[in-house]
Formats: C-alpha cells, sequence, structure tokens
C-alpha cells in the first residue's frame, strides 16, 4: 500500500474522500489523478453500485493500492446516496419539498419539481441546475389526474425511469372542527392531502413495478396523522388517512413486490404553510395549545429523514411512520 491512509471514510464528499486516499510517491500521485478524473466522469454517468464497485477496485490496484476492507471500499464509493436514482416531489416549490428536492438532487438524484407554483418552481430549477445537477419543473395540481399522469411521465421521459416519489404537496384547514367544518373545506383537503396521493402513487406504482430496482414511496404525513388535535377535523382526518394508505401499500407492494413506502410525520416546521393559519378556530387551537410546547424544526431538517428512506440505506424500512418533531409528541 503505497502511502495509503484512510482518515475519513465516514465522509460523504467525495473530495474528502478523494484527498483522504492520495497516495505519497510521486508516480502513484500521478496515476491516480489521471484516474480520478476519469472515476469522477464515470460516477456522473452510472449509478449502477456493482459497476462502480469494480471501477473503484480496478482504479485503487492501477494505482499500486489494495483495499482489503470490503466494508471501508463500499463507504468510499457511497459518496452520492440517490445516485442515479430519478425522483419527483409533490409541492417542491416550497418549505419541506423544496428542501428535499435540493438536498436529492445534491445526493445525485433527478428531480422532477412539481408544485401549482410557477414561479417557486422556475426558482428551484435554477438552483439546482446552476449546480450542474439535474431537474425539470412540472405545474401540477395533485388534485387533477392529468396533472398527475404529466408528472409521473416526466420522470420516464426526461430521464428514464421513477425511483422515489415524494408525496409532500399539502395544506392546512385553519384547525376548523366537525361542527364549523364546510363541505367544501373538507374536500378540497381530502383532495389534496389523501385523494392526491393515492392517486400518484396508483400512476408511480404502475411504472415502479415494472422496474427490476422497483421503487421508494414517502408520503409526508404530519404528527396529525397520529393524534387528534396537532390539526383541524379535515386535516387530521386527512393525515390518519394517509398513514393508513401508507401502511396499506407498505404491506402490499412493500412485502410482497420492491416498492417500499414509509411515511414521515413532522411536528412544527418553519415554512410558509404557518401563514395559511388566517382564522384558526378558537376551539380548535385551545385543543392545540393543550399539547404543550412545539419545538419548531427547519424544514432542511425533515428533508433529511427523507434522505434516509429515499436511499437505499434504508432499504429493510417498510410501512414506517417516523415522527420527527423534536420530542414534541414524546410527552
Ligand atoms: N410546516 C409544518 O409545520 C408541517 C407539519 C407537519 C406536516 N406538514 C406537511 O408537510 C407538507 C409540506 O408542507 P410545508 O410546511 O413545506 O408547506 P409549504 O406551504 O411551505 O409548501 C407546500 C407546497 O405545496 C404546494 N401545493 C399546495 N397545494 C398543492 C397542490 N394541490 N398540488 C401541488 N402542490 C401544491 C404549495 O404551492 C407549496 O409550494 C404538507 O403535506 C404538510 O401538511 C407540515
Amino acid at each position: 500500500m503505497s502511502g495509503f491512509e484512510l482518515k475519513h471514510t465516514h465522509a460523504p464528499k467525495s473530495k474528502i474522500i478523494f484527498n483522504s486516499l492520495l497516495p505519497d510517491t510521486d508516480e502513484a500521485v500521478k496515476r491516480w489523478l489521471q484516474k480520478k478524473v476519469l472515476w469522477e466522469g464515470m460516477m456522473k454517468s452510472t449509478g449502477d453500485f456493482d459497476i462502480r464497485h469494480r471501477f473503484l477496485h480496478y482504479n485503487l490496484r492501477f494505482c499500486g493500492i489494495e483495499v482489503q476492507n470490503k466494508i471501508i471500499a463500499t463507504n468510499m464509493i457511497k459518496m452520492k446516496r440517490l445516485a442515479g436514482k430519478v425522483s419527483v416531489i409533490t409541492g417542491a416549490g416550497s418549505g419541506m419539498g423544496k428542501a428535499m428536492a435540493l438536498l436529492f438532487a445534491e445526493e445525485g438524484a433527478a428531480v422532477v419539481v412539481a408544485d401549482v407554483n410557477q414561479q417557486a418552481i422556475e426558482q428551484v430549477v435554477s438552483d439546482i441546475t446552476a449546480k450542474g445537477q439535474r431537474a425539470k419543473g412540472v405545474v401540477a395540481n395533485v388534485a387533477i389526474q392529468e396533472d398527475i399522469d404529466r408528472m409521473i411521465s416526466t420522470a420516464v421521459s426526461e430521464f428514464g425511469s421513477l425511483d422515489v416519489l415524494v408525496n409532500n404537496a399539502g395544506i392546512l384547514d385553519n384547525f376548523k372542527t366537525v361542527g364549523e367544518l364546510e363541505d367544501e373545506l373538507w374536500n378540497r383537503i381530502m383532495d389534496v392531502n389523501l385523494t392526491g396521493p393515492f392517486k400518484t402513487s396508483r400512476a408511480a406504482i404502475r411504472i415502479m413495478e415494472k422496474q427490476e430496482s422497483g421503487g421508494v414511496i414517502i408520503n409526508n404525513a404530519s404528527v396529525g396523522g397520529l393524534f387528534g388535535s396537532r390539526g383541524g377535523a379535515a386535516y387530521v382526518a386527512s393525515k390518519h388517512g394517509l398513514i393508513g394508505l401508507t401502511r396499506n401499500m407498505a404491506a402490499t407492494y412493500g412485502l410482497y413486490g420492491n416498492i417500499r413506502v414509509n411515511a414521515i410525520a413532522p411536528g412544527g416546521v418553519d415554512t410558509s404553510i404557518q401563514s395559511s393559519i388566517t382564522a384558526p378556530s378558537e376551539l380548535g387551537m385551545k385543543a392545540l395549545n393543550d399539547t404543550g410546547f412545539a419545538p419548531l424544526g427547519k424544514p432542511e431538517q425533515l428533508a433529511y429523514v427523507a434522505l434516509f428512506l429515499a436511499s437505499d440505506e434504508s432499504s429493510f424500512v417498510n410501512g414506517e411512520v417516523i415522527a420527527a418533531d423534536g420530542g414534541w409528541t414524546a410527552r
């Protein structure tokens, strides 16, 4: 092993890993750098784990480096956690969806950025593509079937597959209680928060079940999907429904197939959804306030939960609901 020193095997970024691998003889350094250019080009062009693995070993041997420990070698090639994957994220123009889109792209995924807000989509897409990463914007309302079809088919037509669907788009209901709820608000909440994810998942599953690699669905639910007073009646019912839908898909397509389905249950997160609380129900707010102090998370903190669920690191996690609320529901 000519000067091979492994300092940062856990570092996710290729730069640190390459630096930590630098051999110490002039000739080896020259060869290494030459191969590094090839390696980086190749990393961009394939997400295939086996090819990357073999390529890494070949390169290291070429430079006179023998890597005996397969786990260390595997850690070294896990540079991009979503390399080669294609994702669709709904409600990706703002808040958690935007944070997920930026993080997924950073981690090597191509991202279909879907939202009802065109301007917001354009901003997210340009933020991603400016860094040389891959994204395509689609104006899509998850309550409209044609929009869903266009959104899902864009993943395949633009990037060749659909590996990860994040059902993130969702709206609040001003904490209205049952006696205060009009049909229109109930239906709107259900259409976006529950029927939307059902229809997007249906469209995605029809593609994923034909792919050898299957796929992953992540539903952004809420602690309102686990408890009664973290939202109004329609919101709480829609998010409980979304968790039920998650478990049903996990118990069928995940257990007997190759499509894992999980949910995230965020607590309070600092996003623009808060500004939609315009005329909250007094009774609904009283019930909410009685749940006590709720820490306020940042969208990026939730994006990392989604990243774990989207990546192969969570390959044995199926049908789970991961609460990420800073401890709000722990007491
Ligand atoms: N922020 C919180 O405190 C919190 C807590 C728990 C769960 N959630 C859930 O997280 C998800 C994301 O919320 P956020 O806080 O990031 O909100 P946000 O308002 O910042 O972002 C939501 C995005 O969804 C888009 N959207 C709304 N309706 C849509 C539709 N019909 N079709 C497509 N896009 C649509 C909006 O334009 C917006 O860009 C929601 O499902 C929400 O219920 C939020």
